[in-house]
């Protein structure tokens, strides 16, 4: 299966710094073997959607509600999302969680949604350091899963992104033990639930760090925050 490199912008780029990244990032794309997503703000979807045309650069956004239109001030449409060429839906990132009160029951509407409408969720789960340090890591985890998918098509395309906490934005990156630990929790958990889905690992990673990660057991590519803002870092963590 082909490696999955995801951008996640979060506030950063206007729509002329996005196609100012994507017409240097296209030069770059030959030495990628894997697929590459970025996932612009709102309002540089648009575009980042006709800088990549003709390009094998998939894009995203990092939220979308659960309908398509309607009295909902200030959410995204995913089928909005669709009709710009869009292709994948980050749901349920831990700022989502923490900063905007995202419940795992949200989650699951929108994950469904996203599938119904074609589009790929890539749903996000993952431990604060106060559950890892308690042992509850495996708990915390498997919760997540089994709400956020429940009204997931176990047939339809979904990506999972594992992305602890306490390593998102902090340089602390988890250890290869530990994200090879996880990442073999994580797929049992989801083979368990009837899912195949890529596991993701994201969380402070960084061109030196990333070799040694993508090596680990069930890691099929990474989520990356800081390092994907730059065409070179992310280049080098996309050709690992
Ligand atoms: P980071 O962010 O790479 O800056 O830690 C990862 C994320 O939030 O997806």
């Amino acid at each position: 299966m082909k490696k999955i490199f995801a951008g996640n912008w979060k506030l950063f780029k206007s729509p002329a710094e996005t196609r100012a990244f994507m017409s240097k990032f296209k030069e770059v794309m030959g030495s990628v073997t894997g697929e590459v997503v970025f996932f612009p703000s709102a309002i540089s979807l648009e575009a980042a959607c006709e800088a990549v045309k003709g390009s094998a650069i998939k894009i995203g956004v990092q939220n979308a509600y659960t309908q398509a239109s309607g009295a909902f001030t200030g959410e995204n449409s995913a089928q909005v999302v669709k009709e710009l060429g869009g292709q994948y839906i980050l749901i349920g990132h831990s700022e989502r969680r923490s900063i905007f009160g995202e419940t795992d029951a949200l989650i699951a509407d929108k994950v469904a949604y996203v599938q119904s409408l074609g589009l790929t969720p890539m749903l996000c789960i993952g431990e604060t350091l106060q559950e890892r340090e308690a042992t509850h890591t495996f708990r915390v985890l498997e919760t997540q899963l089994l709400l956020g998918l429940a009204k997931a098509d176990k047939a339809k395309p979904i990506v999972v992104a594992y992305e602890p906490v306490w390593a998102i934005g902090t340089g602390k990156v988890a250890t290869p033990e530990q994200v090879a630990e996880t990442h073999t929790d994580v797929h049992s958990i989801l083979t368990k639930m009837g899912f195949t889905a890529p596991i993701l690992y994201g969380g402070s990673v960084k061109p030196d760090n990333a070799g040694q990660l993508i090596k680990q057991a069930h890691v099929s590519g990474f989520l990356v925050g800081g390092a994907s803002l730059e065409v070179d870092s992310f280049q080098k963590i996309a050709t690992v």
